[in-house]
């Protein structure tokens, strides 16, 4: 945290950096609270140790419920002064503390995953309204130093005026979570996350307008989060004239640094037009120089489709889960309905093998009945989950996009089969970039994505990585040290797409590491190395020959004057020697033996 806000505003505070025996708990709260310990209210501690800045007056939790009173702490702790210290921590509390867990560790990465979370939504609501996404980026400084203004802008469906608050003013809400389809976002806590971050480090709220067609007038909407209820407090709610036809403009202020090069957002959008290369992104940087990235083909990627849950991938507690909730009348009902690849025959068959009656009914089951139910469904041999819900960039679309933005001498692109983890499909693609002016001496640039988001933090802590890794690059003629990124001028993309992608953490960085999947990854890696390979191979031969012609080009002279001197040639003899011999280098490897020198 060293040199972040939080570390900043503790140092400020007069904290010492050094580590100190932690006090007993009654010694720390006379040592914060001198003047509250008398059963004053305690106030709430600051979000990630920083003070909010400029919050106007009672956004901070207005009209939330009134805290406990803290009772003085007692010289032995029981659990009745304990219960009165414990209460409730909202979503939005926990991820206000914990904002590292969301991508907004440092102003640099803060920057960056604002922008990231408003494009990755601009690019999904387009695609599942089936618009060419056409999206714009302003990112402008602001009179203070370490503060921006982001504006991302898109073509999509917009937002109908009684959701914005809940999308924006509330954690854990969204469209994508209670769905098995193929997206970016899917936590629902990306966007409201940003504009906590704003509201935190700049006092200043969200401002979004959203239109849904011509026929409509925009809705303009200011808010901010009320952590304390994870609820939207409108600061203002108005109609107004807006040129554009349909879509949606998000607006924030936020603490942020600014800085090209890796992991910023300039290769946040370079990477993102590589792997959507249907979408048209225009960037507006803080010093006002404009950047378009084109589209490459106009055609929208197919539509995945929403499936429904494999039984194979469901584990106990959400079986019995599923069950409480269902409203189907029957169990076999309940099996065919809620997952995918369960005919009603096939639910007669698993209800037979736990000996259950199939017109049970699915709430009434006794936990007993429930575990029998679930070994029935392991053991039942089921299809695979279906994988047309998956979509694929393609290998063809994956060479175009790294052609446009890495010149290389070899390119190559593998889209293998689906698969399939807990239940879930996914889909593993590869393709590397090898040459050109591609630095030879370093380790190679691995790009890694997962369902088209470029994913620019965390590499070593990513199942790709592993997979790039635990690959035998030296089998293919690339240098690889042990346990380490292979070296060369080169650089790897490997996709990841999935219905449910499993992140390491809610930040979405990194993927976790189910073996199925970092075989799927190794499978395709080897495909583009085996492919890498035969070029090099190749390219080798051909340097070889080449080498070797040049040698007897040079010695020809010499071996005409040779032959001159040992068969007593005449001058016309020897230059024709000669340019036979010179004719027979240039057709390459003799078929049959070469020509005796005339005269001999
Ligand atoms: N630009 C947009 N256009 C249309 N709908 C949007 C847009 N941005 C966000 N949404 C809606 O808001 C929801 C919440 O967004 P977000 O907090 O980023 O979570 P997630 O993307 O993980 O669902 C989305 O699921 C989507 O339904
Ligand atoms: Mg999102």
């Amino acid at each position: 945290m060293t040199g972040t806000a939080a570390a900043r505003a503790g140092r400020a505070a007069g904290e010492s950096p050094r580590l100190r025996p932690v006090p007993r708990p009654e010694e720390r709260k006379a040592e914060r609270l001198p003047t509250r310990a008398k059963g004053a209210t305690e106030a709430k501690p600051p979000a990630g140790g920083e003070k909010p800045k400029g919050l106007p007056a009672g956004a901070e939790g207005r009209g939330a419920p009134a805290e406990p009173k803290a009772a003085a702490a007692p010289a032995t702790v029981t659990a009745e002064y304990l219960a009165t210290r414990q209460r409730e921590i909202s979503v939005a509390e926990f991820f206000q503390k914990n904002r590292h867990l969301l991508g907004f560790d440092n102003p640099r990465k803060a920057l960056l995953t604002a922008v990231k979370e408003a494009v990755d939504n601009s690019l999904d609501a387009c695609e599942e309204a089936r618009i060419l996404p056409e999206v714009t980026i302003e990112v402008k400084p602001t009179k203070f130093e370490d503060r921006f203004c982001i504006a991302v802008e898109d073509n999509g469906p917009g937002i109908v005026p009684e959701q914005i608050p809940k999308i924006f003013g509330s954690l854990l809400y969204g469209s994508k979570f209670h769905r098995l389809k193929m997206s970016r976002g899917q936590q629902g806590i990306g966007i409201s996350a940003a504009g906590m971050y704003g509201q935190l480090t700049t006092g200043k709220p969200v401002c979004i307008t959203s239109r849904t067609g011509p026929s409509k007038p925009a809705t303009y909407i200011e808010l901010q989060i009320n952590t304390t209820k994870n609820e939207a407090m409108v600061l203002r709610h108005e109609t107004r004239d807006w040129k554009v036809e349909r879509g949606t403009r998000v607006e924030m202020e936020i603490e942020a640094r600014y800085q090209k090069g890796r992991q910023s957002i300039d290769e946040y959008l370079e990477q993102t037009a590589i792997a959507n290369p249907h979408a048209r992104l225009v960037y507006t940087t803080p010093e006002g120089e404009r950047r378009v990235f084109e589209r490459a083909v106009d055609s929208l990627p197919p539509e995945p489709r929403e499936i429904r849950p494999h039984p194979h991938g469901v584990e106990l507690g959400m079986l019995i889960k599923m069950l409480k909730d269902s409203k189907e009348r029957t169990l076999a009902g309940f099996l065919h309905g809620s997952f995918c690849r369960v005919s009603t025959a096939v639910a007669g068959e698993i209800a037979k093998k736990a000996g259950l009656d199939p017109k049970a009914r699915p709430a009434r089951l006794s936990p007993e009945d429930v575990e029998k139910l679930y070994s029935a469904i392991n053991t039942t041999k089921l299809m695979s989950p279906p994988t047309d819900c998956l979509s694929p960039i393609g290998e063809e679309q994956l060479e175009a996009g790294l052609k446009k933005e890495i010149p290389a001498d070899f390119y190559t692109a593998v889209t293998r089969k689906p698969a399939v983890y807990r239940g879930n499909p996914f889909l593993v693609e590869a393709a590397i970039a090898w040459g050109g002016t591609q630095d030879a001496e370093g380790l190679v640039r691995l790009l890694r994505f997962a369902n088209r988001v470029p994913l620019l933090y965390q590499q070593s802590a990513c199942a790709i990585y592993d997979g790039v890794v635990d690959t035998q690059w030296r089998n293919y003629n690339v240098q690889q040290a042990k346990g380490a990124l292979p070296t060369g001028p080169m650089t790897i993309l490997v996709h990841f797409a999935s219905v449910w992608v499993p992140f390491t953490s809610e930040s979405k960085e990194a993927i976790a590491d189910y073996p199925e999947i970092t075989r799927e990854i190794k499978l395709a890696l080897q495909e583009c190395g085996r492919r890498l390979s035969q070029h090099l191979s190749r390219r080798r031969r051909i340097a070889d020959a080449e080498r070797k012609k040049s040698y007897i080009e040079k010695y020809i002279p010499h071996i005409g004057i040779g032959l001159r001197e040992i068969l007593g040639l005449s001058a016309a003899q020897e230059a024709r020697l000669v340019g036979k011999l010179k004719g027979l280098l240039e057709r390459g490897p003799a078929k049959s033996a070469p020509d005796t020198p005339e005269g001999s």
